[in-house]
């Protein structure tokens, strides 16, 4: 079997979370996923048809990363998403998987909104025509509940969003990320791999700290097989961001 989307911060000897071992092998002693590997069912998701059918209306996946929080990606998400949808005509989707810390509402203006369900899905809450957006923030009675969920339960959400949200015709869909490799970023490669992800943007600020970690994010996202679209190093004055395209 090939192995595919092996976690940055898996061991060595990581027999693949696909795999009937995962989670069980020697190798999965002490490696932070092996709840999830253990526990997630083996065998193709019966999901993924489901979202690649649900997804093949939209032109363009992008994720946004970071391997420390705080760096600026759901400002930078949300920007990128009003920048695209500043054209009528393009229309804009932000899904936002931080599911234990998701900022999109506030930083997109849109706190106490809340989520309807139509025959035909979830419907996105719109900022404007062009522009959707889904958040677990918009399920939570007040904002500053705390999110404390394990990995298999964050996966059934993020897949939810892909699967049951009524997006329709989109040419960009962008997923905003908790900081890291996480449950979350291995959920998302594997629900989106079929559908297929056009790259990711990995954010950072200018300190050797962050930098350091952007270096994980690039090895991650080598590992499965996502292309990087960019490195936007924000300062904090002056002009805001610089994206480099490696
Ligand atoms: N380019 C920037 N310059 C200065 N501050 C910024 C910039 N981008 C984001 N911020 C601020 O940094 C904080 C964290 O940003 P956020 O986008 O929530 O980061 P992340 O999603 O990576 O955790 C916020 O207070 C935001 O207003
Ligand atoms: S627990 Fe999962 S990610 Fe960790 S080593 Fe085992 S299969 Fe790999
Ligand atoms: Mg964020």
């Amino acid at each position: 079997m090939v192995v595919t989307n092996i976690p940055e911060n898996a061991p060595a000897h990581c027999p693949g979370p696909d795999t009937e071992q995962a989670g069980k092998a020697s190798a999965c002693a002490g490696c932070p996923n092996q709840n999830i590997c253990a526990t997630t069912p083996k065998g193709p998701d019966p999901a993924i048809p489901l979202i690649n059918e649900r997804l093949h209306q939209v032109k363009h996946k992008l994720l946004i990363l970071s391997g420390k929080g705080g760096v600026g990606k759901s400002t930078f998400t949300s920007q990128l998403a009003f920048a695209f949808a500043s054209d009528e005509n393009t229309q804009v989707g932000v899904v936002d998987i931080d599911v234990c810390g998701p900022s999109i509402p506030k930083i997109m203006g849109l706190e106490g909104e809340q989520i309807h369900q139509s025959m035909s899905g979830w419907s996105p809450v719109y900022v404007q025509d062009n522009l959707g957006v889904m958040s677990i923030g918009f399920m939570l009675p007040d904002p500053d509940d705390a999110v404390i969920w394990r990995g298999p339960k964050k996966n059934g959400l993020i897949k939810q969003f892909l699967k049951d949200v009524d997006w329709g015709e989109l040419d960009f869909l962008l997923v905003d990320t908790p900081p890291g490799t996480s449950d979350e970023h291995l959920s998302i490669t594997q629900y989106l791999k079929e559908s297929g992800i056009d790259g990711a943007i990995l954010i950072t600020t200018p300190q050797e700290v962050s930098i350091q970690d952007v270096r994980k994010e690039i090895d991650f996202c080598r590992k499965v097989k996502i292309p990087i679209i960019g490195v936007s190093n924000l300062y904090n004055e002056g002009e805001s961001h610089t994206i480099v395209t490696i």
